[in-house]
């Protein structure tokens, strides 16, 4: 076992005791950690609902500072595959991060870029569409055909886990990432959290994820995180353009920038220019920020977050991408110290190491 891994568990034992691990633990930190921290320890937030609903209370999974698993557990396996969330539910997650397209069929799929050609085998199974590999030329049965394949240093697969679902490295549909964290679930445990991106922006596909969360029986009380770089796309979700009036908690994702007369906006990038929005407008219509954590361009400082904080916004980070668990540990220590509420990783364990250590010393 790596040292960084039982230097993680001997801290859950101290701190919440093991007694609800259930069993030998497949990966690790996995059932100690992720039960451990969560369990009894979930953290909400009240709002007045301005638009007549009255107060709206919602919930987060696990315990502050969350850590939600970027694209699954994508620095270990590949991303957005049943098999790398289901690895970062084991190792601790609060949350699952997904990315989403629609099929040509309509279709809600996990997938980060808008084409196959760079995560899966499609140029071997298919020749080109419109010039390219779009996730939206092709229906969800031939998207099931493909196979999800290892980038950026992650593997096929892990030593010490075996996935549960039946066709771990195809490309999963939303409802798919629903009933895995479902059936994850374990009683008396913190809720397994979604933390669900929409890649395009637009009424149709706005539409297509709120009927499928409500389909699947998710409301404002479920640890459900609906994030867009469009506050356009958050805008109208919470406004009840879409579908339902549904307030499911909302990120909305940009980069920190301070103005030079000292006022924090958050940067959203809309064609040429960014647009700044401040957080008295950004409380508008979600409840967390979640910035890029890139020092050279973006600093994050704790006057910003304490800012945020003042508004009623959570400030999430992403993305935590350092693979050498003692760049890592200072890298999150560096964030935990700011204010940061959450940390959004290609590596869970790593991230809840550093939760874990961070809750141990305040
Ligand atoms: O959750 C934030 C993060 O997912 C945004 O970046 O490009 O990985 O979707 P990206
Ligand atoms: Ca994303």
């Amino acid at each position: 076992m790596p040292r960084y891994v039982c230097f993680n568990l001997i801290i859950v034992l101290a701190l919440f005791g093991c007694g609800g691990g259930g069993g030998a633990a497949e990966v690790g930190v996995s059932e100690a950690g992720a039960q451990g921290v969560g369990k009894a320890a979930e953290v909400s937030i009240s709002k007045f609902d301005d638009q007549g609903g009255g107060d709206l209370t919602y919930r987060f999974a696990g315990k502050k500072p969350l850590v939600v698993a970027h694209r699954g557990a994508s620095g270990y396996l590949p991303e957005h595959t049943l098999g790398g969330y289901e690895l970062a539910v084991r190792m601790g997650a609060d949350y699952i991060e997904t990315d989403l397209h629609q099929s040509k069929d309509g279709e809600l799929v996990a997938m980060h870029d808008p084409t196959l050609n760079r995560t899966t085998n499609v140029a071997s199974l298919f020749a080109p569409r419109n010039g390219g590999y779009r996730v939206k030329d092709f229906t969800l049965l031939e998207l099931k055909s493909l196979t999800v394949l290892p980038i950026n240093g992650a593997k096929a697969s892990r030593e010490g886990f075996t996935p549960t679902s039946p066709d771990p490295w195809r490309v999963p549909t939303v409802r798919e990432i629903m009933e895995l964290a479902r059936r994850l679930q374990r009683p008396g445990s913190s809720e397994i959290g979604l933390y669900i991106e929409l890649k395009p922006s637009g009424q149709l596909i706005e539409n297509a994820l709120i009927q499928a969360l409500t389909a699947a029986g998710y409301t404002a009380r479920s640890a459900v995180v609906i994030q867009s770089f469009s506050d356009g796309t958050l805008r109208r979700i919470r406004s009840g353009a879409a579908t339902l009036r549904t307030p499911f908690v909302q990120a909305l994702l940009g980069s920190a920038v301070i103005s030079s007369d000292g006022l924090p906006f958050v940067a959203v990038a809309t064609g040429a220019a960014p647009k700044l929005l401040s957080f008295k407008e950004v409380a508008t219509f979600a409840e967390i920020i979640a910035v890029v954590i890139d020092p050279s361009t973006h600093p994050i400082s704790k006057e910003f977050i304490d800012q945020a904080h003042a508004a009623g916004l959570q400030v999430h980070g992403w993305t935590f991408a350092t693979s050498n668990p003692s760049q890592a540990a200072s890298q999150y220590k560096h964030y935990l110290d700011l204010g940061m509420d959450g940390l959004i990783t290609n590596f869970t364990d790593l991230a809840l190491t550093a939760k874990i250590l961070h809750l141990s010393q305040r």
